[in-house]
Parts: structure tokens; C-alpha cells; sequence
């Protein structure tokens, strides 16, 4: 898009997001309705991304359930017009849908991808097959090939084809591999090898011709064996003439020690080169707790440089933060010590990385970063 396309892009955005102004609850004049800030996912899109969207839950998933009085203001950023995609955290995951053989359960999915509906939100499906939050079922019982194949058949047809029209894209296969590249000994694999792979994507694809299909997995944000092997996905299925279109960068990243720009960069393109887009699926960046102005500032720059790295690189396109409210992250109860990843803390205030990834998607890499970089920027 170059800038005669934005502004005509601009031009057709419906008036109520074009200059939404909501004015409400940003303590620290920070957060979308406040001066000239139109919110991330409006200046996602002007940086020519389709959206820049956070995960969410139903209330009685939330980490730290309930916490009631902090709905109204939650739902208010949630769905005020900040994000332009959404994600179900849990809803949507086999324990969820298919606790039992043969028995599925859509309503804790249907709660958040139907608010996703309503506001006309893009909607990132996850997860079909995944070793993890797997419904217990699944592990104990002992199949034969032709058993489990059935099983996944009959799930991926039922769940997906229970949300089918309504995701632009499903993460058909999570965290398949090991960090050495090699494949993780999921149930799946055991019983199945590398079949259970092209099984799930023919499936998936069958029963939503119009969702994009997605590997998505954590620690591919930087080449390395596992990027890899993640790329060893990518061929494996295109070989077999098997539809995959995207890979999802997790993007659970430290921001003590996060990757370069550089690095991300070249993540990235090692999977746009071999013709398939890229999004950032669960982004956050835990610190080691207490919140310091320094581990902030570090944070900032960690969180400006990945979202900087997805608007310089064609192909990548779009950016899901994994919920965006400090209380409800998944970070404390999985590393212990660790916490504050997200862009609003408990308060409601911003994060200083809320200006960070302002700046990234308003070209602050600008400059750097060795990428091919789109040409649509708006302020290039
Ligand atoms: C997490 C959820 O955020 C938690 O609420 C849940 O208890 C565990 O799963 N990779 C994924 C996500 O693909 O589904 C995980 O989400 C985080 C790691």
C-alpha cells in the first residue's frame, strides 16, 4: 500500500474506528482515546499489518478468577476498539472442547469468539492437536494407528467445523517440536510419527477451506534448530501438495534477554522465504519481579523490536499479545519470580512497552534492522 492506498484505506474505515475517541479510564493519559493515539490496532493496519489483536478468556478461566471488579474496565480496552483481533486462551483447546471421546463442548469457546463476532474482530483459532491441556482421554487410553487417526479425524472435523467461516486462521499443530528440532514424543507421534502431522492439516483443511492454517510454536523468534525444524514442518506438507499457510511465532520472550532485531528478522523470513506469512500468535515479555524502571525499559525497547521486526518484514502479519492485562497472564503460575509481560498493569496504567510497540508500528526501527522493509510504511 503506498500512501494514496492508505489514506484511501483510512478514507473507508467505518467513522466510529477511524476517530474513536473513548476518553475513559487511562490513568496515565497513555492507552487509546487519549490525545492522538487511535490505538494499536489502528496504527498496526496504517503500518500495512492486518491487525494487532490480544487473547482473551472467559472470566471463570482467567488466571486470577474472579476478580470481578476489574471487568468493567478490562472489557472496556477489550473491546473498546484497542485491538483488532482476538484469540480464546483456552476456550477452544481439546480439554475444553472434547473432554470426553465423542463428547464436545463449545461454550467456553463460543463465549469469546462470539464478543469477537460482535465487534468485528479477526479471530485466531487455537489449538487443534497439541500434546498440552490435551483431555486426559486422549493420553490413557492405548490406540492402535488406525484408532487415533480416527480420533483426530473426528475431533478437527468437529471442533473446526463447529467455528468454520469464522477464523481467519486455525493453529492446526502447537508445539510439535523439541527445542533440538527433533519431534516432541506427544501421544501423537508416538503411536503415529510424522503421519499425524499431514493427518491433522488435510483434515483441517477439508473442513475449513477459508481458514489459514498454522504450526505455531514457542522459541522460533530466533534461527536456531528448532526455527529449523519448524521449517522441516513447512516442507514436509508442501511436499505432499498438504496446505499449510502461516507459522505462529509464540513470542513468550524475557526481556532480560530477548533477541536482536536482526534476529528476529531473520526468524521470520526464514519462513516468509519459503512462501508461507508469519504472525506473532501469544506475544509477551515477562521480567524478573519486582517492576524496575530498568527492567521496564528494557522490556520497552525487547517489546519495540519484535513488533518492529514483524512491520519490516512482508509476510508477517499480524501481532496477537497473549491478554494484555498483567493480572491475567498465565506468566506468575508458570515461572515463579516472574511476571509483569503484558502492556497494562494491574492499575490500568500502560507499560512503558505500550510506547514501545506505538513506536514500532509508527516505523521507530525505521533505519534499522537489516530487513526488506514494506513498503507501505506510512511514514516512510
Ligand atoms: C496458556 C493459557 O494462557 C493458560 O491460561 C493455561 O492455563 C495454559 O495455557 N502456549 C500456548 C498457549 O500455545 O495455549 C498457552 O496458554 C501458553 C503457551
Amino acid at each position: 500500500m503506498h500512501l494514496s492506498a492508505s489514506l484511501l484505506f483510512l478514507a473507508s474505515l467505518p467513522l466510529s474506528m477511524a476517530g474513536k475517541d473513548n476518553g475513559k479510564g487511562k490513568d496515565n493519559g497513555k492507552g487509546k482515546g487519549q490525545g492522538p493515539n487511535q490505538g494499536l490496532d489502528f496504527l498496526a493496519k496504517r503500518a500495512g499489518l492486518k491487525y494487532f489483536g490480544a487473547a482473551t478468556d472467559t472470566p471463570g478461566q482467567r488466571e486470577r478468577a474472579p476478580y470481578a471488579s476489574a471487568y468493567a474496565q478490562y472489557d472496556e480496552i477489550m473491546w473498546g476498539g484497542e485491538f483488532g483481533q482476538t484469540t480464546p486462551t483456552n476456550g477452544q483447546k481439546w480439554l475444553f472442547a472434547e473432554p470426553e471421546h465423542g463428547t464436545f463442548n463449545f461454550t467456553e469457546g463460543d463465549i469469546v469468539t462470539s464478543k469477537a463476532r460482535e465487534n468485528g474482530m479477526y479471530l485466531r483459532c487455537h489449538a487443534l492437536v497439541w500434546h498440552s491441556q490435551l483431555a486426559p482421554w486422549v493420553e490413557s487410553t492405548e490406540w492402535t494407528p488406525e484408532e487415533l487417526r480416527q480420533v483426530i479425524v473426528d475431533h478437527i472435523t468437529k471442533v473446526a467445523g463447529h467455528w468454520k467461516g469464522q477464523c481467519y486462521a486455525w493453529d492446526v499443530l502447537n508445539e510439535a517440536l523439541n527445542e533440538d528440532g527433533t519431534y516432541r514424543e506427544s501421544v501423537f507421534y508416538k503411536v503415529l510419527g510424522e503421519e499425524y502431522i499431514k493427518l491433522a492439516f488435510q483434515t483441517a483443511a477439508k473442513v475449513d477451506p477459508g481458514a489459514k492454517l498454522y504450526y505455531n510454536d514457542y522459541n522460533l523468534e530466533s534461527p536456531s534448530a528448532k526455527t529449523e525444524g519448524a521449517q522441516r514442518i513447512v516442507k514436509l506438507l508442501r511436499k505432499e501438495r498438504i496446505r499449510i499457510d502461516g507459522v505462529g511465532l509464540q513470542a513468550h520472550l524475557i526481556a532480560e534477554t530477548p533477541p536482536t532485531l536482526d534476529q528476529h528478522i531473520d526468524a521470520i523470513q526464514g519462513f516468509t522465504k519459503l512462501g508461507v506469512e508469519v504472525a506473532l500468535t501469544e506475544l509477551d515479555i515477562r521480567l524478573q519481579t519486582p517492576a524496575t524502571a530498568e527492567n521496564l525499559a528494557m522490556q520497552r525497547e525487547a517489546y519495540k523490536n519484535v513488533v518492529g521486526a514483524c512491520v519490516q518484514v512482508c509476510g508477517c502479519i499480524g501481532v496477537t499479545i497473549w491478554d494484555f492485562y498483567d493480572p491475567f497472564s498465565w506468566v506468575p503460575s508458570v515461572f515463579p519470580g516472574e511476571g509483569a509481560p503484558l502492556l497494562w498493569f494491574e492499575d490500568f496504567t500502560t507499560h512503558p512497552a505500550y510506547d514501545g510497540v506505538v513506536e514500532a508500528l509508527t516505523n521507530g526501527t525505521k533505519g534499522h534492522g537489516k530487513g526488506k522493509r514494506r513498503s507501505n510504511l506510512w511514514t516512510a
